[in-house]
């Protein structure tokens, strides 16, 4: 199987325009680290890049339709941690992320940072514990839908100190940092790849990194665990997948050339900019993503249940 059709074999790959679903909206975190890796891989293979954006559900339909899509390496889904967590939270997910898909390696593992509106009253993350203790009714959390990182961040924060507050889902979290700037929001937890530019123009309130060092570029946010929220360390890992049955050759050139981007010092420099970096190159490979995989889906599968969430 898995000769695809579509755009011929694997001989003549790659003779067409390949697309890069980002299973959540244009502009934010997702987003931004799909678009800064498509340029090194269009130059390495020598066909142009699209990235398509397919929003809904914390990420699920995207992925739902890279699962379901030709198996000819001219579909390839761009996804992160929620690949791990979907299993757990949905009921009918529509797809199996093992046994659905290909793996072609990972990209870069994204600190999380909680932030607000400016004009939110808490200042630290402490006062943050307790003005959302003390409000859970009237609290708004924005995240980008069931199965988000920003979500999965949320879910763990509310489990921590032990309330639920009003969570606002958006299509993705560069919408919600949007409504978060405007004030139409609290607070969020959120991807560095996307905070780090409005948190430097000071267009939000940052209380904290979930990383267990602090984050290079944004070196006076304390971790959370000086801050006093040990329990909530969480960063986003990523990585690229193409549907079931796509020709290993086609599985290898797609890794080579992920593997090339990772190389690629405009990458590792913007990606530096926004809190990341780059994954070593032993880990852009298939068999480490899918032992990745396999071990997140592991993890939070029982953290969810621990967490008492019920699956949609
Ligand atoms: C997430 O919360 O999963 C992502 O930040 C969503 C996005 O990339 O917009």
């Amino acid at each position: 199987t898995g000769d695809g059709g579509g755009g011929g074999d694997a001989a003549g790959y790659p003779d067409q325009s390949i697309t890069f679903v980002v299973p959540f909206s244009a502009g934010g975190p997702t987003d931004t680290v799909t678009r800064l890796i498509a340029e090194p891989i269009s130059e390495e293979l020598g066909v142009q890049i699209v990235v398509q954006n397919v929003e809904g559900a914390g990420g699920t339909v995207g992925a739902g339709e890279v699962a379901n899509a030709e198996s000819d390496g001219y579909t390839v889904l761009m996804h992160h941690i929620g690949m791990s967590t979907a299993p757990a939270l949905y009921q009918d997910l529509g797809f199996d992320p093992l046994e659905d898909f290909e793996m072609i390696g990972l990209v870069t593992d994204v600190p999380m940072t909680i932030v607000a509106r400016n004009d939110f009253e808490p200042e630290t993350l402490e006062d943050l514990i307790d003005h959302v203790s003390d409000n859970a009714d009237s609290v708004t959390l924005a995240n980008a839908g069931i199965g988000a990182a920003s979500h999965l961040c949320g879910l763990l924060f509310q489990d921590a100190i032990g309330v639920t507050v009003q969570e606002v889902p958006y299509e993705g979290t560069g919408p919600a940092l949007t409504d978060l700037v405007g004030g139409q929001v609290d607070f969020m937890c959120d991807q560095t790849t996307n905070t780090s530019g409005q948190i430097a123009a000071g267009e939000v309130k940052a209380y904290a990194v979930t990383t267990p060092e602090r984050v290079a570029s944004l070196p006076d946010l304390p971790t959370t665990e000086e801050a006093g929220l040990p329990e909530l360390e969480i960063s986003v890992w990523h990585g690229l997948y193409v549907p079931a049955g796509t020709p290993e050759e086609i599985v290898t050139q797609l890794s080579d050339a992920l593997k090339v981007a990772l190389a690629d010092q405009g990458v590792i420099d913007q990606l530096a900019d926004l809190g990341t970096a780059p994954v070593p190159e032993a880990d852009a490979t298939p068999d480490a993503h899918r032992a990745r995989l396999e071990e997140q889906i592991e993890s939070w599968g029982q953290v969810i249940a621990d967490a008492g969430v019920e699956q949609s």
